[in-house]
C-alpha cells in the first residue's frame, strides 16, 4: 500500500461486503431501496470511491474493478449455473459498500449462500410484529457456515408496534440466545424502519429510548479486520510460464497473503524449497503482491512446479492431505451419493473426489443434526471426502480461500456442492503398502491370457447373468482363468448389509469394483454381473482398471421384453407396490453411451449372443 492509500484508509474505512437475508414480507427490498436511496445524497464520493477501493483491492489496475461485484462463487458462472444474487454498490464519506441481495425463500439456500460466500457482514431482517422466525435461524446459520463474522438484526417496521423499546429489546433477547452457539465476532441490533427511513442513515427522533448507531454507522464502522492478505501467504500455479529456456515463472493469482523477492518458500506438496527471485507483471517488477494480484512468480532455484501446485511461506504451509471433513452445501436436484466420484474443483486443481461418508446433515431451521445418507437440493451436512491423490488446503474457518471447494457431477458439469473444510484427516501412517514380488504381468505370462472385466450391465431380466454363464463355461474349456461375480450371489455375502436405495446401490459398485480389481490383478478374466443402473458407478470401475481391462457389455433388452419374461416374478411384485425402489419400474436405469458390446435379444437365444462376447475378448487380443 502506498503512503497516499495509508492516509486515505485512517479517514476512509475499505469497502465492505455484506449480505441482507430476510423475506421479502420483512422489507428487505425496501431497505436496500433506502440505503441506495439516501446514499445517492454522495454520488459524487461514490464514484471517487470505487476508484478508490478498485485500486487497492481490485486486480484490474487503474479501470474499476466491476469483478468485485459478482466473483462469488466463480465456478457456477463459468458452468452456466444461473444463481440469482443481485450486487450493488453505494458509498458514504466514510466507506463503500457491496451489498448481495439473494432471494429469501428456503429453495434457495444455495443463492444465500453464493451470496455469503464473499461477504464480511450480514444484515438480518426481523418484522418487529413477527420477531425471530425459523428463517432468521436459517439465515444466521448460513452466515455461520460461511465464516460471516460480524451481523447485524435489523429490527425492521418498528413504526408498526409503536416505537416499542420493550418489544425491540425482547426480540434482541431472544436472537442473542439462540445466536450464542453461532459464534459472531459482533452481534450488533437496530431498531429501524426502512419505508420512513428511521435509523437507517438518518438518525430517528422518534425512538428517544434508542442511544446506539444507526444501520449505516454500525455499518460504517465494523471492523472486518479477516482481509485476505492478512492471511499467510497461499499461491496456486495457475500455469507454468516458460517462453525460452532463460525464463520460467509461475502464474496465478495471490489468493492469501503477501509475497515479496527474497521470501522463502515451499511447493506445498513436495516440501520443495527456493526464494522468490522476481515478482513479475505485465507493468514490470513488483516489491511485493498481495491477495488479489495476478503476477507471475520466478524462482533461484530449478524446483519442480506444475499447475495446481500452491506456494507458501516456508514457516506457514498449508496442509496437504487425501481425506478431510468438510460441511458440504448440495446445489443440485440428483442427491449426493456417499461413494460416488465427483470432480473436486480447489483452488487451481481438479481432483476426482468422493464421499466417504455424510456423519449427519443439519436442519437448518432448527441447527439439529440428523442422520441420513443422502443429501438433498439445498441441504446441508457433515461430510468425510476423500481425493484420489493428496490436496494442499486450509480449514475453511482459517482461510476463506484455500478452505471452499465446490464439486462437480463429471457427466453434466453442473455445479453439484459448496464445500467449507473443516479439517485435513491424516491417515493412519503404519499403514505402507507391500512391494510384492509376484506382479500382474508375471501371473499374465503363466496364464497364456490378459485379464479384463467383462461387466454386464442391464435391467432385471435382460439376460445378464444367463450370456455370462455361458462366456464362462466356454472360457473355461478354453483354459482360461475365470471368476463371476454375480449381483445375486454377491448380496448374499459381501453386501449382505445393502438393499436398493440409490446410496446403496452406489455402495455396491463401489465393493464390486475393488473386489473385480484384484481379481484382475490375480490375472483372471472376471465376469460381473449387476444392474449397475448408473453412468457414474460404471465409470468408476473402469477407471479402477488399467486402460483396455474394462469390457462393458450392455444387455440392451426393452423393458417390455424383461417384464414379460420376469424370471422370478420381481416385475409382478414390484407393479403391485410389493417391492420398492425396482429398476425399471420406480428407480431408473441410465444405459450405457459407449458400451464395447451391445447385445439386443437375438433370436438365435443366448449361445449366439455369449459367441459376440467372445469375439470381443478375441478381438482385443485378451484370449488368442
Ligand atoms: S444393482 O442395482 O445394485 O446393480 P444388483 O445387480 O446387485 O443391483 O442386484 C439386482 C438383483 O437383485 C436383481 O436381479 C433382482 O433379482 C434383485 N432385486 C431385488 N430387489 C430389487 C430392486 N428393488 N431393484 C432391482 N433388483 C432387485
Amino acid at each position: 500500500m502506498t503512503a497516499i492509500s495509508d492516509t486515505a484508509a485512517a479517514e476512509r474505512k475499505g469497502l465492505l461486503r455484506f449480505l441482507t437475508c430476510g423475506s421479502v414480507d420483512d422489507g428487505k427490498s425496501t431497505l436496500i431501496g433506502r440505503l441506495l436511496y439516501d446514499t445517492q445524497l454522495v454520488l459524487e464520493d461514490q464514484l471517487v470511491a470505487l476508484e478508490r477501493d478498485s485500486r487497492k483491492h481490485g486486480t484490474t489496475g487503474e479501470d474499476l474493478d466491476l469483478a468485485l461485484l459478482v466473483d462469488g462463487l466463480q465456478a457456477e458462472r463459468e458452468q452456466g449455473i444461473t444463481i440469482d444474487v443481485a450486487y450493488r454498490f453505494f458509498a458514504t464519506p466514510r466507506r463503500s459498500f457491496i451489498v448481495a441481495d439473494t432471494p429469501g425463500h428456503e429453495q434457495y439456500t444455495r443463492n444465500m449462500a453464493t451470496g455469503a460466500s464473499n461477504s464480511q457482514a450480514a444484515v438480518i431482517l426481523v418484522d418487529a410484529r413477527k420477531g425471530v422466525l425459523t428463517q432468521t435461524r436459517r439465515h444466521s446459520y448460513i452466515c455461520a457456515l460461511l465464516g460471516i463474522k460480524h451481523v447485524v438484526l435489523a429490527v425492521n417496521k418498528i413504526d408498526l408496534v409503536e416505537f416499542s423499546g420493550e418489544r425491540f429489546h425482547r426480540i434482541v433477547a431472544d436472537y442473542l440466545a439462540f445466536a450464542a452457539p453461532l459464534q459472531f465476532d459482533s452481534v450488533g441490533s437496530i431498531p429501524l424502519s426502512a419505508r420512513f427511513g428511521d435509523n437507517v442513515i438518518r438518525r430517528s427522533e422518534r425512538m428517544g429510548w434508542y442511544e446506539g448507531p444507526t444501520l449505516i454507522e454500525q455499518l460504517e464502522s465494523l471492523e472486518v479486520g479477516e482481509e485476505l492478505e492478512h492471511k499467510p501467504l497461499r499461491f496456486p500455479v495457475q500455469w507454468v510460464n516458460r517462453p525460452n529456456l532463460d525464463f520460467r515463472g509461475f502464474a496465478g493469482t495471490v489468493a492469501s497473503g503477501v509475497v515479496r523477492p527474497g521470501d522463502r518458500l515451499v511447493v506445498a506438496a513436495s516440501g520443495r524449497e527456493s526464494a522468490v527471485q522476481r515478482i513479475v507483471t505485465a507493468d514490470g517488477d513488483l516489491p511485493e503482491a498481495r491477495a488479489g494480484d495476478a503476477i507471475t512468480l520466478t524462482l533461484r532455484d530449478e524446483v519442480d512446479v506444475a499447475r495446481g501446485d500452491v506456494l507458501a511461506h516456508a514457516d506457514a504451509r498449508p496442509e496437504v492431505v487425501d481425506q478431510f471433513a468438510a460441511e458440504v452445501l448440495w446445489m443440485i436436484e440428483e442427491p449426493m451419493l456417499p461413494g460416488r466420484s465427483y470432480l473436486m474443483r480447489i483452488g487451481t486443481r481438479y481432483v476426482p473426489a468422493r464421499v466417504t461418508s455424510l456423519k449427519h446433515k443439519t436442519d437448518v431451521n432448527t441447527l439439529e443434526h440428523i442422520a441420513a445418507k443422502t443429501l438433498g437440493l439445498n441441504e446441508i451436512g457433515l461430510c468425510n471426502l476423500s481425493t484420489t491423490s493428496p490436496v494442499v488446503l486450509d480449514p475453511y474457518a482459517e482461510n476463506r480461500a484455500t478452505g471452499a471447494f465446490v464439486l462437480i457431477d463429471r457427466f453434466t458439469n453442473a455445479t453439484a456442492g459448496a464445500g467449507m473444510i473443516r479439517f485435513g484427516l491424516r491417515r493412519a501412517t503404519n499403514i505402507h503398502r507391500q512391494a510384492l514380488l509376484i506382479d500382474k504381468a508375471a501371473r499374465t505370462r503363466l496364464n497364456g491370457h490378459r485379464p479384463a472385466v467383462l461387466w454386464f450391465t442391464g435391467l432385471s431380466g435382460s439376460g445378464k447373468s444367463t450370456v455370462a454363464n455361458i462366456v464362462e463355461r466356454e472360457l473355461h474349456a478354453l483354459g482360461v482363468h475365470t471368476y463371476m461375480l454375480d449381483g445375486d450371489n454377491v448380496r448374499h455375502g459381501l453386501n449382505r448389509d445393502l438393499g436398493f436405495t440409490d446410496a446403496d446401490r452406489v455402495e455396491n459398485i463401489r465393493r464390486v469394483g475393488e473386489v473385480a480389481r484384484l481379481f484382475v490383478d490375480s490375472g483372471a478374466i472376471v465376469l460381473c454381473s449387476f444392474i449397475s443402473p448408473f453412468r457414474a458407478e460404471r465409470r468408476m470401475v473402469r477407471e479402477l482398471l488399467e486402460a483396455g481391462e474394462f469390457i462393458e457389455v450392455f444387455l440392451d433388452t426393452p423393458l417390455d421384453e424383461c417384464k414379460r419374461r420376469d424370471p422370478k416374478g420381481l416385475y409382478a411384485r414390484a407393479l403391485e407396490g410389493k417391492i420398492k425402489n425396482f429398476t425399471g419400474i420406480d428407480s431408473p436405469y441410465e444405459p450405457p453411451e459407449h458400451a464395447e458390446v451391445v447385445l439386443t435379444p437375438s433370436p438365435l437365444g443366448p449361445q449366439e449372443e455369449a459367441q459376440r462376447v467372445l469375439e470381443a475378448l478375441r478381438e482385443r487380443q485378451i484370449i488368442a
